[in-house]
């Protein structure tokens, strides 16, 4: 036995993971197929890295068992997490929404997670190839070492083009375990033909309501060559599915605005009272749609309402998603009914842990997920170090 734990993937779960293990005294070996460590903090929040979210709690994020986030997220919050940042003097500040991001590099949170691997005395292995897994006699063996402990940290297929693989749902279901259909998610959506007027006004954004089903979020929306992007727009691709509408309110309160534009300008086309609260591109395209062609002060009240209706259920029927490779993160993943939600551990097989976004745990857009990386990856270490002592 080399190890007491092999960690697979150098990402935000795996490092902390690593970390947290080797400092209660466990021999860790992180292994990794990248050049370098933790690319998707790199990239993340537009070099920024949005690594927490002030009101992350389970209601945030979506899986086939929604209570199973609760433990783990209980147990390594985003105040600890923050303590961490602020133990390592990152400098720090809240953008919206309770968006966490560092003021100046993604790469201190790299630094911040090598540094606390360092100090467990963690070996990082990159550019490994992980291969075979072998598990005989209570060892895991995999690249030349063994452990009797193995997590998966190997992440989703989201963004293959960084080196992210669906690797941690092959090895699940070679040891058993069930995965949960993955799916991009967080993801813009590609529109057919019969939205053409709005494709043409790619680069307008504007803020919405954008609802799925029973998910609702204020946020921007964005209007693209091939469909629909923008915060709003992702956060309710998670709950997409193919055939659902996504209906955006561009105008919340239409029918009052509406009214109040009757009177305030009575001789005014749809058109410019459209323009005083939209973007001109989407007022224009929204005033051709709805077809009002009479003055405001000669439509009626059932004509406003039918209007105000237009603007706050403006339906698409996306043709589908632009896929993992525009996916911020992989939806479904390993079966939560597979692990235990305190330590992350296989309940079928002792000693086997998965944690991170290869999990069925999947959150909203603005630092939950980064946020259930570091609980889930803590969650594990401390079991790795517990079940060693
Ligand atoms: P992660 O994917 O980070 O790490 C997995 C590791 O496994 C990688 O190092 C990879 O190289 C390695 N690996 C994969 N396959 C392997 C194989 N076959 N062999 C060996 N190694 C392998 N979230 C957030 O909360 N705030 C944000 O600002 C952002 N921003 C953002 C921007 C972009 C562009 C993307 C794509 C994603 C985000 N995210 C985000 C999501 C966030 O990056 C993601 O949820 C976490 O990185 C997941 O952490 P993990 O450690 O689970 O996987």
């Amino acid at each position: 036995m080399d190890y007491d734990a092999i960690v697979l993937g150098a990402g935000g779960a795996g490092l902390l993971a690593a970390a947290m293990a080797g400092q209660a005294g466990a021999r860790v070996l992180v292994l990794d197929h990248a050049d370098r460590p933790g690319k998707k903090i790199l990239i993340s929040g537009g070099g920024r890295c949005n690594f927490t979210n002030t009101g992350a709690e389970p209601g945030c994020y979506l899986s086939e068992n929604i209570h199973f986030a609760k433990s783990a997220l209980s147990r390594y919050t985003q105040w600890d997490f923050l303590a961490l940042v602020e133990r390592h003097g990152i400098a720090w500040h809240e953008k919206t929404l309770g968006q966490l991001f560092c003021d100046g590099s993604a790469r201190q949170i790299v630094a911040m997670l090598l540094d606390e691997c360092e100090r467990g005395g963690v070996e990082v292995r990159l550019q490994a190839r992980i291969g075979e897994i072998g598990h005989a006699d209570g060892l895991f063996r995999v690249a030349g070492a063994s452990a009797p402990q193995l997590v998966i940290a190997t992440g989703g297929p989201s963004i293959p083009k960084m080196g992210a693989t669906g690797i941690a749902f092959d090895i699940a279901r070679r040891f058993g375990l069930s995965v949960v259909p993955p799916r991009p998610a967080l993801v813009p959506f590609v529109l057919g033909p019969e939205a053409q007027p709005f494709r043409e006004i790619a680069g307008v954004a504007v803020p919405v309501i954008a609802r799925c089903g029973t998910a609702a979020f204020a946020e921007a929306a964005l209007f693209t060559h091939r469909g629909l992007s923008g915060p709003a727009i992702l956060q309710v691709s998670s709950y997409w599915h193919p055939g659902a509408a996504v209906v955006l309110s561009v105008l919340p309160g239409a029918a009052e605005k509406l009214r109040a534009a009757r009177r305030a300008m009575p001789r005014s086309h749809l058109r410019a009272v459209l323009a005083e609260h939209l973007p001109n591109r989407l007022a224009e395209v929204m005033a051709q749609r709805i077809g009002a062609a009479r003055e405001m002060a000669n439509l009626p009240d059932t004509e406003i309402d039918r209007i105000a209706g237009a603007l706050e259920a403006l339906t698409f029927h996306p043709t589908g998603t632009e896929g993992y490779a525009k996916a911020e993160v992989t939806a479904g993943g390993i079966s939560t009914a597979e692990l235990s939600s305190r330590t992350m551990e296989a309940k079928r097989l002792p000693g086997l842990y998965a944690i991170g976004e290869a999990v069925d745990v999947t959150g909203w857009l603005g630092g939950y997920n980064f946020q259930w990386a570091w609980s889930s990856g803590v969650a594990a270490g401390r079991a790795i170090a517990a079940r060693r002592g």
